[in-house]
Protein backbone atom coordinates (compact mmCIF):
# COMPACT_ATOMS: atom_id res chain seq x y z
CA UNK A 1 0.00 0.00 0.00
CA UNK A 2 1.70 3.31 -1.08
CA UNK A 3 -0.07 6.29 1.17
CA UNK A 4 0.22 6.85 4.20
CA UNK A 5 -2.12 9.92 4.30
CA UNK A 6 -4.79 8.56 6.38
CA UNK A 7 -7.41 10.99 6.94
CA UNK A 8 -10.16 10.17 4.30
CA UNK A 9 -10.83 14.30 4.69
CA UNK A 10 -8.96 15.12 2.07
CA UNK A 11 -7.64 18.91 1.98
CA UNK A 12 -10.99 19.72 0.17
CA UNK A 13 -13.23 18.76 3.49
CA UNK A 14 -14.79 21.26 5.90
CA UNK A 15 -13.33 20.85 9.39
CA UNK A 16 -15.54 20.16 11.96
CA UNK A 17 -14.47 20.79 15.75
CA UNK A 18 -17.22 20.65 18.26
CA UNK A 19 -16.36 21.88 21.78
CA UNK A 20 -17.92 20.60 24.68
CA UNK A 21 -17.88 23.55 27.27
CA UNK A 22 -18.24 21.32 30.74
CA UNK A 23 -20.06 22.84 34.20
CA UNK A 24 -20.48 21.52 37.64
CA UNK A 25 -24.66 22.31 38.09
CA UNK A 26 -27.21 20.84 35.60
CA UNK A 27 -27.55 16.90 34.85
CA UNK A 28 -25.63 16.97 32.04
CA UNK A 29 -22.66 18.22 32.38
CA UNK A 30 -22.37 19.65 28.44
CA UNK A 31 -23.84 23.01 28.47
CA UNK A 32 -22.51 24.86 25.44
CA UNK A 33 -21.35 23.10 22.11
CA UNK A 34 -20.09 24.96 19.46
CA UNK A 35 -19.27 23.90 16.04
CA UNK A 36 -17.22 25.74 13.88
CA UNK A 37 -17.34 24.83 10.40
CA UNK A 38 -14.25 25.43 8.09
CA UNK A 39 -13.43 25.14 4.11
CA UNK A 40 -11.05 23.11 1.92
CA UNK A 41 -8.73 21.90 4.56
CA UNK A 42 -8.69 18.73 6.46
CA UNK A 43 -8.43 17.78 9.64
CA UNK A 44 -4.34 16.49 9.12
CA UNK A 45 -3.78 20.17 7.84
CA UNK A 46 -5.44 21.54 10.60
CA UNK A 47 -4.92 19.69 13.53
CA UNK A 48 -3.04 16.60 12.68
CA UNK A 49 0.32 17.58 14.40
CA UNK A 50 -1.83 17.93 17.82
CA UNK A 51 -1.32 14.15 17.88
CA UNK A 52 2.37 15.95 19.72
CA UNK A 53 0.60 17.00 22.23
CA UNK A 54 -1.75 14.44 23.08
CA UNK A 55 -1.02 11.15 21.43
CA UNK A 56 -4.14 9.85 21.59
CA UNK A 57 -5.70 12.15 18.70
CA UNK A 58 -5.82 10.69 15.47
CA UNK A 59 -3.61 12.77 13.80
CA UNK A 60 0.40 12.65 12.01
CA UNK A 61 3.64 11.84 12.53
CA UNK A 62 5.72 12.61 9.65
CA UNK A 63 5.62 9.30 8.37
CA UNK A 64 2.88 9.78 5.95
CA UNK A 65 3.36 10.23 2.21
CA UNK A 66 2.26 10.22 -1.19
CA UNK A 67 4.00 8.77 -4.53
CA UNK A 68 4.37 11.86 -7.01
CA UNK A 69 2.31 9.17 -9.24
CA UNK A 70 -0.24 7.03 -8.03
CA UNK A 71 0.26 4.68 -10.96
CA UNK A 72 4.08 4.63 -10.66
CA UNK A 73 5.65 2.92 -7.05
CA UNK A 74 9.05 4.37 -8.46
CA UNK A 75 7.65 8.16 -9.18
CA UNK A 76 9.53 9.05 -5.27
CA UNK A 77 7.49 10.05 -2.27
CA UNK A 78 6.50 13.39 -1.01
CA UNK A 79 6.01 13.20 2.93
CA UNK A 80 3.14 15.00 5.28
CA UNK A 81 5.66 17.80 6.69
CA UNK A 82 4.96 20.18 9.38
CA UNK A 83 5.45 23.76 7.51
CA UNK A 84 1.86 24.91 6.58
CA UNK A 85 1.25 28.51 6.31
CA UNK A 86 -1.44 30.14 4.61
CA UNK A 87 -2.61 28.49 1.35
CA UNK A 88 -3.53 30.87 -1.38
CA UNK A 89 -4.94 29.67 -4.39
CA UNK A 90 -6.92 27.01 -2.59
CA UNK A 91 -5.95 22.77 -3.71
CA UNK A 92 -8.11 21.24 -5.71
CA UNK A 93 -11.34 20.57 -3.77
CA UNK A 94 -14.16 19.57 -6.53
CA UNK A 95 -15.67 16.33 -6.77
CA UNK A 96 -13.98 15.09 -9.66
CA UNK A 97 -10.45 16.57 -8.14
CA UNK A 98 -10.93 14.23 -4.62
CA UNK A 99 -11.65 11.25 -6.41
CA UNK A 100 -8.53 11.28 -8.32
CA UNK A 101 -6.98 11.98 -4.13
CA UNK A 102 -8.59 9.47 -2.90
CA UNK A 103 -8.34 6.88 -5.48
CA UNK A 104 -5.25 8.19 -7.54
CA UNK A 105 -7.08 7.99 -10.75
CA UNK A 106 -10.86 8.85 -11.95
CA UNK A 107 -11.61 5.42 -11.23
CA UNK A 108 -13.36 5.27 -8.11
CA UNK A 109 -14.56 1.32 -8.20
CA UNK A 110 -10.52 0.51 -6.76
CA UNK A 111 -9.64 0.67 -3.22
CA UNK A 112 -9.39 4.28 -1.48
CA UNK A 113 -5.52 4.23 -1.09
CA UNK A 114 -5.43 7.69 -0.43
CA UNK A 115 -2.46 7.90 -2.98
CA UNK A 116 -3.72 10.69 -5.30
CA UNK A 117 -3.29 13.92 -3.42
CA UNK A 118 0.25 14.79 -4.45
CA UNK A 119 -0.55 13.54 -7.97
CA UNK A 120 -3.21 15.68 -8.19
CA UNK A 121 -1.88 18.93 -6.76
CA UNK A 122 0.79 18.85 -9.69
CA UNK A 123 -1.58 19.70 -11.82
CA UNK A 124 -2.24 22.74 -9.81
CA UNK A 125 1.20 23.60 -9.74
CA UNK A 126 4.48 23.40 -8.03
CA UNK A 127 3.84 24.84 -5.15
CA UNK A 128 0.63 22.88 -4.20
CA UNK A 129 2.53 19.68 -3.56
CA UNK A 130 3.37 21.42 -0.73
CA UNK A 131 0.68 23.06 0.40
CA UNK A 132 -1.18 19.57 0.63
CA UNK A 133 1.44 17.43 2.02
CA UNK A 134 1.60 19.61 5.30
CA UNK A 135 0.11 20.92 7.96
CA UNK A 136 0.06 23.64 10.63
CA UNK A 137 2.95 22.86 13.90
CA UNK A 138 0.90 23.55 16.80
CA UNK A 139 3.09 26.68 17.70
CA UNK A 140 1.75 28.32 14.13
CA UNK A 141 -2.16 27.91 15.26
CA UNK A 142 -1.66 28.74 18.81
CA UNK A 143 -5.66 29.71 19.56
CA UNK A 144 -6.25 25.62 18.28
CA UNK A 145 -3.09 24.75 20.27
CA UNK A 146 -5.11 25.97 23.41
CA UNK A 147 -8.29 24.61 22.80
CA UNK A 148 -7.08 21.24 21.65
CA UNK A 149 -5.48 21.61 25.42
CA UNK A 150 -8.59 22.11 27.13
CA UNK A 151 -11.79 20.60 25.25
CA UNK A 152 -12.64 17.32 23.51
CA UNK A 153 -11.32 17.17 19.71
CA UNK A 154 -13.45 14.67 17.70
CA UNK A 155 -11.00 13.47 15.35
CA UNK A 156 -13.12 10.94 13.05
CA UNK A 157 -15.72 13.31 12.22
CA UNK A 158 -15.59 13.33 8.27
CA UNK A 159 -16.68 15.03 5.21
CA UNK A 160 -20.43 14.15 4.22
CA UNK A 161 -19.45 14.89 0.57
CA UNK A 162 -16.25 14.37 -0.73
CA UNK A 163 -16.60 17.64 -2.81
CA UNK A 164 -16.69 21.25 -2.07
CA UNK A 165 -18.52 23.77 0.28
CA UNK A 166 -21.96 24.33 -0.63
CA UNK A 167 -23.13 20.10 -0.52
CA UNK A 168 -21.11 20.30 2.94
CA UNK A 169 -22.60 22.98 4.29
CA UNK A 170 -26.25 21.32 3.43
CA UNK A 171 -25.68 18.55 5.23
CA UNK A 172 -24.82 20.54 8.42
CA UNK A 173 -28.39 22.53 8.15
CA UNK A 174 -30.02 19.48 7.38
CA UNK A 175 -28.62 16.27 6.98
CA UNK A 176 -28.30 16.32 3.18
CA UNK A 177 -27.66 17.27 -0.09
CA UNK A 178 -30.16 16.55 -1.79
CA UNK A 179 -27.92 14.93 -4.33
CA UNK A 180 -26.02 17.68 -5.11
CA UNK A 181 -21.65 16.84 -5.25
CA UNK A 182 -20.82 20.86 -6.34
CA UNK A 183 -21.64 24.36 -5.30
CA UNK A 184 -24.54 25.87 -7.06
CA UNK A 185 -25.37 29.61 -7.46
CA UNK A 186 -28.85 29.26 -6.50
CA UNK A 187 -27.93 27.56 -2.84
CA UNK A 188 -26.63 30.77 -1.65
CA UNK A 189 -30.04 31.79 -1.02
CA UNK A 190 -30.56 29.48 1.28
CA UNK A 191 -27.83 30.00 3.47
C1 LIG B 1 -12.87 27.48 -0.54
O1 LIG B 1 -13.09 27.28 -1.92
C2 LIG B 1 -14.01 28.20 -2.51
C3 LIG B 1 -14.17 27.82 -3.96
O2 LIG B 1 -14.67 26.52 -4.07
C4 LIG B 1 -13.51 29.60 -2.35
O3 LIG B 1 -14.48 30.51 -2.88
C5 LIG B 1 -13.28 29.91 -0.88
O4 LIG B 1 -12.71 31.17 -0.73
C6 LIG B 1 -12.37 28.87 -0.26
N1 LIG B 1 -12.28 29.11 1.19
C7 LIG B 1 -11.14 29.10 1.87
C8 LIG B 1 -11.24 29.40 3.33
O5 LIG B 1 -10.08 28.83 1.34
C1 LIG C 1 2.33 8.16 -14.22
O1 LIG C 1 2.83 6.86 -14.41
C2 LIG C 1 2.17 6.16 -15.46
C3 LIG C 1 2.70 4.72 -15.44
O2 LIG C 1 4.09 4.68 -15.52
C4 LIG C 1 2.42 6.86 -16.78
O3 LIG C 1 1.74 6.20 -17.81
C5 LIG C 1 1.93 8.30 -16.65
O4 LIG C 1 2.25 9.02 -17.83
C6 LIG C 1 2.53 9.00 -15.47
N1 LIG C 1 1.91 10.30 -15.31
C7 LIG C 1 2.60 11.41 -15.12
C8 LIG C 1 1.80 12.68 -14.99
O5 LIG C 1 3.82 11.43 -15.05
C1 LIG D 1 1.52 29.27 -6.19
O1 LIG D 1 1.59 29.31 -7.59
C2 LIG D 1 0.52 30.01 -8.20
C3 LIG D 1 0.61 29.83 -9.70
O2 LIG D 1 1.94 29.75 -10.15
C4 LIG D 1 0.56 31.48 -7.76
O3 LIG D 1 -0.55 32.17 -8.32
C5 LIG D 1 0.48 31.54 -6.25
O4 LIG D 1 0.61 32.87 -5.83
C6 LIG D 1 1.55 30.68 -5.60
N1 LIG D 1 1.29 30.65 -4.18
C7 LIG D 1 2.27 30.70 -3.28
C8 LIG D 1 1.84 30.63 -1.84
O5 LIG D 1 3.44 30.78 -3.57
Amino acid sequence: MAVRRRRPGPVAAAVLLLLAVATQAAASPIKTVVVVVMENRSFDHMLGWMKRLNPEIDGVTGGEWNPTNASDPSSGRVYFGEGAEYVDPDPGHSFQEIRQQIFGSDDASGPARMDGFVQQARSLGDNMTAAVMNGFSPDSVAVYRELVGEFAVFDRWFASVPSSTQPNRLFVHSATSGGATSNNPEYVHYY
